[in-house]
């Protein structure tokens, strides 16, 4: 393919061991795979948890150009849900959901180099619970709707889709992606509450990939928040 493919049996993140690459002036495409994450991070802040040979952990680099770098986590959750499978939902940003559990997360950072600004996009994915995974907030597997999809073939899957849609969002950033995103989106018309206290209700998201809530005070976009789903 047009990227370099690594794996590595132990990382930290490979988002982490990508940025400090590109930092050090090492901006090529690059697909990192970890076996292993000692740190994985999450958005916001948080961190990412995984066990060994339960999920798919990697992030790829690539130089990207866009006039505008708005809604480019929801253009690649809409590629991954794609290669995945048609059950996948999104939930705003780019979490993939599956039957009301959280499949996979991305993170995605940039770094630049001299004037090369790339985009480091990471992505979990659990694929299947090994015996023993004592989970106290059950996600979901992708096992469950691709039985014989294992971390391989589903790095496989998405991978190649996933460099086609960077160009695409390099081209015509978020517009492309909106209506594939409307069909998987999984807060539409739902009552959320966001981190910062607001309360509305999710009607879609606008052409820069900004969430639409439907406020008390009026129509708000909402451009960064932990969004979660009120119980009805
Ligand atoms: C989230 O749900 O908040 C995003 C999780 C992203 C996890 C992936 S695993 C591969 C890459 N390396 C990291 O440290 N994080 C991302």
């Amino acid at each position: 393919p047009d990227f370099t493919v690594e794996v590595l049996p132990q990382i930290d993140s490979s988002n982490s061991e990508l940025m400090r690459r590109i930092r050090a002036g090492q901006c090529e495409p690059t697909l990192l795979v970890a076996e292993q994450q000692t740190a994985g991070r999450g958005r916001l802040g948080r961190d990412w948890h995984s066990q060994v040979g339960d999920s798919l952990t990697f992030s790829l680099a690539l130089p990207l150009a866009p006039a505008d770098w708005s809604g480019l986590s929801l253009a690649v959750g809409v590629s991954v849900v794609d290669s995945l499978h048609a059950d996948l939902q999104l939930k705003w940003p780019n979490d993939v959901w599956l039957q009301g559990r959280k499949l996979a997360g991305i993170l995605i950072e940039t770094a630049s180099t001299g004037d090369q600004r790339v985009a480091v996009v990471g992505i979990g994915i659990n694929i299947a619970p090994r015996a023993g995974d004592g989970l106290s907030t059950a996600p979901a597997w992708l096992q469950e709707v691709l039985p014989d999809v294992d971390a391989g073939q589903a790095l496989l899957r998405i991978a190649a889709p996933l460099v086609q849609a960077l160009k695409a969002f390099e081209i015509g950033g978020f517009a492309p992606f909106q209506a594939q995103f409307d069909q998987r989106d999984l807060l539409r018309d739902r009552a959320v509450n966001l981190s910062n206290g607001t309360v509305g209700m999710a009607r879609g998201v606008d052409a820069q990939g900004g969430l639409l809530l439907q406020t008390p005070n009026g129509l708000q976009t909402v451009t960064s928040a932990e969004v979660s789903v009120r119980p009805a």
